[in-house]
């Protein structure tokens, strides 16, 4: 283990500068091209993989991607460890980075993610917290690149619960790439103050924009790119009746996608709740590229992992085909 490069975590979309994005995005482009080609915990060496909520592309992907980079998987579903109620997160560090090359988490609070990567030697990835879902926005990313062969400069609107964790990553990632961000949602559902300011702080570096509006036909007209989620994420089950009610206005349809532009393509992160958040017509529809998307996360977050670890000085970047 290197004792002289800092280890690299991906805890939010602005741990990776925008060069660090660009350079994922390119290394997960080199992986779906050549699938097998690299190695980084050949040997093999475990990543570790935590689960708080449930999961099913997440889970998949990364005990896919682990698995094909070479390693072994141990995913630990909630309940089944001592992790943060046996035993608190630091401990739990300190333990792991002496067996694992990497810790992949999905958990509630960002803090506890803050506090697993101070401990950590080892790189610490967010599969997911209540704030930020940035392997989800890599995926999306990547799938847009594709899809529409550059990001800077694209408009990309989200709809919805502009307060949760896919708001708050499309703004920070995309703006991060160079997008103009538009997040419309209902007062009292907006990205907070601090996530917008850091969005803007990236925007001004990358020559992308950022926009948070009630307005949703303001965000769409002419977008590129329209994406949108559950309005009842996970942890808020209790208020949905409520909720149901509240983002009607902003549901992705026929209707409003008529205002974006007419090749525009549309994301979800799945799973998704047809005749709500969006349409059926909408999401099974041509202009949908979700199930490019959900592939998009195993080749993602392949190229995240090899990239932490040969940033954190852990391993060799190279394909061996
Ligand atoms: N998009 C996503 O993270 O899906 P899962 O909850 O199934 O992992
Ligand atoms: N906002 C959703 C995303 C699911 C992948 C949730 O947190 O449940």
């Amino acid at each position: 283990m290197s004792t002289t490069t800092p280890v690299r975590h991906f805890l939010l979309d602005t741990d990776l500068s925008p060069a660090e994005q660009a350079e994922v995005l390119d290394l997960a482009l080199a992986m779906k091209a050549d699938r097998y080609g690299y190695r980084p915990f050949a040997g093999p060496q475990t990543v570790a993989v935590f689960f708080d909520k449930t999961s099913t592309r997440t889970r998949v992907s990364f005990a896919a991607g682990i698995t094909e980079l070479g390693g072994s998987p141990l995913v630990i579903n909630a309940g089944e460890s001592q992790l943060g109620h046996k035993e608190s997160i630091s401990d739990s560090a300190k333990v792991l980075d002496r067996m694992v090359s990497t810790i992949v988490w999905r958990t509630y609070a960002q803090s506890g993610l803050e506090e697993m990567a101070a401990n950590s030697r080892v790189p610490v990835i967010n599969a997911l917290s209540d704030d930020y879902h940035p392997c989800q926005l890599l995926a999306d990313l990547l799938t847009v690149r594709e899809h529409k062969g550059t990001l800077a400069g694209l408009t990309m609107v989200y709809l919805g619960d502009a307060a949760n964790n896919m708001a708050n990553s499309y703004l920070l990632a995309g703006a991060t790439a160079g997008m103009h961000v538009r997040i419309a949602g209902p007062e009292g559902y907006l990205p907070a103050e601090h996530i917008v300011a850091a969005a803007e702080a990236r925007a001004a570096e990358t020559g992308g924009s950022v926009l948070v509006t009630t307005d949703a036909a303001a965000a769409l007209a002419g977008a590129d790119v329209v994406a949108t989620d559950t309005w009842v994420s996970m942890g808020q089950e209790e208020e949905k009746e409520a909720r149901l009610q509240l983002f009607r206005a902003y549901a992705v349809d026929a209707e409003a996608m008529r205002l974006a532009a007419p090749d525009a393509v549309v994301l979800h992160c799945l799973p998704a709740y047809r005749g709500y958040e969006i349409a059926a017509e909408v999401i099974d529809g041509e202009q949908s590229v979700v199930w490019d998307e959900a592939e998009n996360r195993l080749h993602a977050q392949k190229a995240l992992m090899a990239w932490l670890m040969a940033a954190s000085g852990l391993a060799e970047l190279e394909s061996a085909t």
